[in-house]
């Protein structure tokens, strides 16, 4: 099973899309195995987009990300970071495929309401930035086989 780093960005907890977002991994059938509103440090946030450091856009991102809570989230499922990318969408809301979360409720690329993992290798070092290990829940759905 993999694990995915997914996280409502200031603008998605501030638009009241929590539940909208939530609900559609939801339904999709992954589980949710750990998940938490807070607000993310700026020594966190330079952890997580360390890629990014350097880029024109790179001092923005840390401002916005630290400007507001977030809702951060671990889910678990066959291909969960592959399949959670797809229903997320591409960053720029214009080339983001209709159906998507980008497509369906952002504008901007700035503020594009979600994060998830691009690597399982990524998710397990983003999951560790903001989770402890036993907030993270092991338990089975009683309907696992379907899915
Ligand atoms: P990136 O990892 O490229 O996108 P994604 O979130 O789809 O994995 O970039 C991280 C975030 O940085 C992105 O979600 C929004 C922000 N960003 C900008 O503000 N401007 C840009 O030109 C890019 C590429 C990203
Ligand atoms: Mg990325």
């Amino acid at each position: 099973m993999e694990r995915t780093y997914l996280m409502v960005k200031p603008d998605g907890v501030e638009r009241g899309l929590i539940g909208e977002i939530v609900g559609r991994f939801e339904r999709k059938g992954l589980k949710l195995v750990g998940a938490k509103l807070m607000k993310v440090s700026l020594e966190r946030a330079e952890r997580h987009y360390a890629e990014h450091k350097g880029k024109d856009f790179y001092e923005r991102l840390l401002q916005f990300i630290t400007s507001g809570p977030v809702f951060a989230m671990v889910w678990e499922g066959d291909q969960a970071v592959g399949l959670t990318r797809a229903m997320i969408g591409k960053t720029n809301a214009l080339e983001a495929a209709p159906g998507t979360i980008r497509s369906d409720f952002a504008i901007h690329t700035n503020f594009n309401l979600i994060h998830g993992s691009d690597s399982p290798e990524n998710a397990d070092r983003e999951i560790r930035i903001f989770f402890d290990e036993e907030e993270l829940l092991s338990y089975d759905k009683a309907i696992q086989v379907w899915i």
